[in-house]
């Protein structure tokens, strides 16, 4: 499977900025955001590799793992609405391919992940907010919770690059 959700470009930052604007999650939307999910899996990853210290290293890598998590948890949501996915691998995922080997890894490049994923817990208290189903509203809230985990990291991060 290598087809994009209708409506999405294959690109992670892309795709972000339409289900960003989005008031309440179509099924459609969802599978598109559980794509940008793993993709911000691949994302973290590859800005860990930008980094020197193991410590930074393995925050990253813990919310990066945690990217994966959120996806698997809109596979749920998915389900819970009726519908049904599957995610792909990584080598199959669209938006994947568009996110780079190496991030140039700075105090600046970093307050914009701590911003971003802030962001990211407003945007999943706003869907739970729009959605009638608690249970898909829960998924919506947890995961919104970890962002804002994400944003503390990447916090933590900044300062051990003033550290260095
Ligand atoms: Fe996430
Ligand atoms: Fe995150």
């Amino acid at each position: 499977m290598n087809a994009m959700i209708p409506g999405y470009p294959a690109d992670f930052f892309g795709a972000l900025e339409i289900v960003k604007v989005r008031e309440k999650l179509a099924i459609d939307d969802i599978k598109a955001l559980a794509l940008i999910e793993c993709a911000g899996e691949v994302f973290y990853l590859n800005v860990a590799k930008g980094l020197g210290n193991p410590e930074a290293k393995a925050l990253l890598t813990k919310s990066g793992n945690e990217e994966r998590g959120h996806a698997h948890r809109l596979l749920k949501a998915i389900k819970l609405l009726g519908g049904d996915f599957t995610l792909p691998e990584h080598d199959q995922n669209p938006l994947v391919a568009s996110v780079m080997a190496e991030y140039p890894v700075n105090v600046e490049f970093m307050a914009m992940l701590v911003a971003g994923e802030k962001d990211g817990d407003l945007m999943y208290q706003r869907w739970a907010a729009a959605e009638a189903n608690p249970e898909v509203a829960k998924i919506y809230l947890q995961n919104g919770k970890e962002e804002t985990l994400h944003s503390e990291r990447a916090s933590q991060v900044i300062q051990m690059l003033g550290e260095s």
